[in-house]
Parts: structure tokens; C-alpha cells; sequence
């Protein structure tokens, strides 16, 4: 627990800073209309803000109910607060990803998720410091709640990059489009799936099975005080 709690701390950081931070700016450099459609920023703009929350309007090009930032998109990306950022209507629209709201919801889902990490990790190792996190069945739950949070974390940011580089398959070289393999039949590419499919399957079971046996187990007492022990401190 006591290692989990400091691990999962140190890893939701560094997922921050410095690999998020870096990802982000290595989209802005080389991909930048994703990094407009992952921010749903369709006008270009100096002191571009962040988008926190938001829903994309492709059409009317605009972002609905933006709750944002200010500057804070032109800082992340180039450290100055008045930063021009392109938007979305500065490129053609055939170099736009084709799924802009799921590119942006999938971004926006991951960022989420990595910031309550952070929130929820931090409160446990202050915890932890302060001799209380085995006491505090609220955060216990938490903890336990977020269990499948970081599964749903990678499959978004594994989402944000295969929509965040349509339509290219090498970005700015070669177009999705122009990438099928006219002698691979669909039902070899559906053979493959299923095969990984019942792969993944079996793996997910046996992983469900093991975390549930090692909670039938119970908490390993570590060196906190038991039986005679545990009265002798009381007495004292
Ligand atoms: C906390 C803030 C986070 C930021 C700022 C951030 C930022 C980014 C950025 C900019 C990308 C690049 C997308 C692209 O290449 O088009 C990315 C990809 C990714 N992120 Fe995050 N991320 C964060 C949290 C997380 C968390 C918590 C997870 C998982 C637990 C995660 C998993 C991933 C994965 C799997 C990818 C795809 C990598 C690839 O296939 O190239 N991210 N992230």
C-alpha cells in the first residue's frame, strides 16, 4: 500500500511533467492542426486559452460553453503568455483530423483523469506522512474506485494520438487513405482482431482473477502493531 501510494504519486506527476508537457509540445511542433483540434481552438490567436471544459461545434466552428484559461494554452506550448497559437481555420480543411469531438474528448478525458490522479495521490501520501491513510476508509474507497481510472486514461491517450494524426499515416507524407494493403483480404484483418481480441480477453480474466484473490487474502498487517503488541502499546 504504503509503496503503491508513493509510486502511483511520483507516476502521476512525471505524467504531468515532464511527459505530458514535453508529448504536448512535440504535437504543437509537428502536428499543429491536431494540437487546434484536441484544444478546439478554431480561430488563431495570440494568448490562446486553455480549454477545460467545452464541446466542439465543427460546423459553426466554435467551442459551446467553453469554460477556459486565458494564455495559459500560449504559455504551455511556448512559454510566453502572448504566444501566437494557430487555430483550426488557419489550415485547409482536408489536413483537419476527420473526428475532431471525439479527438477532443479523448484528450480532455486523459488530461482529467491524470489530474485527479494527481489530486487523489497527493491527499493519500500527505495521508501516509501523517500516520493516517490505513485509518481513512474514504480515501481507502477512493483508492479502490480508482483502479480502473488509468486503463481508461491510456486507451483515451492512446486515442488522442491515432485521431490527432488523421488523415495522415505519416504525418504530412502519406495520407490514411493511400495506406490500405490491396492483398490483405478483411477477413484476415478480422482473423487478427478476434486473435488479439481473445487474447486480451483471457489476460483481462486472469488479471481479475488474481487481483480478487489477493483481496480474499486481507491487507498484509506489515509492521503495524497486533495482538499482545497492539494491547501492550494501548496500555502505555
Ligand atoms: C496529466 C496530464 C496529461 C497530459 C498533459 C498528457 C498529454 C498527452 C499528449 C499531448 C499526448 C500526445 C498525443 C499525440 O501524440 O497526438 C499524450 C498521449 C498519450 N497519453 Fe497523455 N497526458 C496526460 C495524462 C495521461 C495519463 C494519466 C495517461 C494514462 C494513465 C496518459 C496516457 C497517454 C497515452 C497512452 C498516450 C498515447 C501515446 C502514443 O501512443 O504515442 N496520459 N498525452
Amino acid at each position: 500500500m504504503r509503496a503503491g501510494v508513493l509510486v502511483g504519486a511520483i507516476a502521476a506527476l512525471l505524467q504531468l511533467f515532464p511527459t505530458g508537457d514535453m508529448q504536448g509540445k512535440l504535437v504543437a511542433y509537428n502536428q499543429q492542426p491536431t494540437l487546434a483540434a484536441m484544444e478546439g481552438l478554431f480561430e488563431s490567436q495570440e494568448g490562446a486559452p486553455l480549454a477545460i471544459l467545452g464541446q466542439p461545434d465543427v460546423e459553426k466552428r466554435k467551442l459551446d460553453n467553453p469554460l477556459e484559461v486565458p494564455e495559459m494554452l500560449s504559455f504551455l506550448t511556448y512559454r510566453k503568455w502572448r504566444a501566437h497559437v494557430k487555430g483550426l481555420s488557419d489550415f485547409p480543411q482536408a489536413e483537419w483530423p476527420d473526428q475532431i469531438p471525439l479527438l477532443y474528448y479523448s484528450y480532455h478525458v486523459m488530461v482529467g483523469l491524470g489530474t485527479i490522479f494527481i489530486a487523489v495521490m497527493v491527499v493519500a501520501c500527505l495521508l501516509l506522512w501523517r500516520g493516517k491513510l490505513y485509518d481513512s476508509r474514504w480515501m481507502l474507497w477512493m483508492l479502490m474506485v480508482c483502479v480502473p481510472l488509468p486503463y481508461i486514461a491510456n486507451t483515451a491517450g492512446w486515442m488522442t494520438a491515432e485521431l490527432g494524426r488523421q488523415p495522415w499515416l505519416i504525418y504530412g507524407l502519406m495520407r490514411t487513405a493511400n495506406g490500405i494493403s490491396p492483398r490483405v483480404a478483411a477477413g484476415n484483418a478480422w482473423f487478427t482482431l478476434i486473435g488479439f481480441m481473445g487474447m486480451y480477453t483471457v489476460l483481462a480474466i486472469l488479471w481479475l482473477f488474481l487481483i480478487y484473490r489477493e483481496i480474499e487474502l486481507g491487507p498484509d498487517p506489515g509492521n503495524r502493531p497486533t495482538g499482545e503488541d497492539a494491547v501492550v502499546l494501548a496500555v502505555d
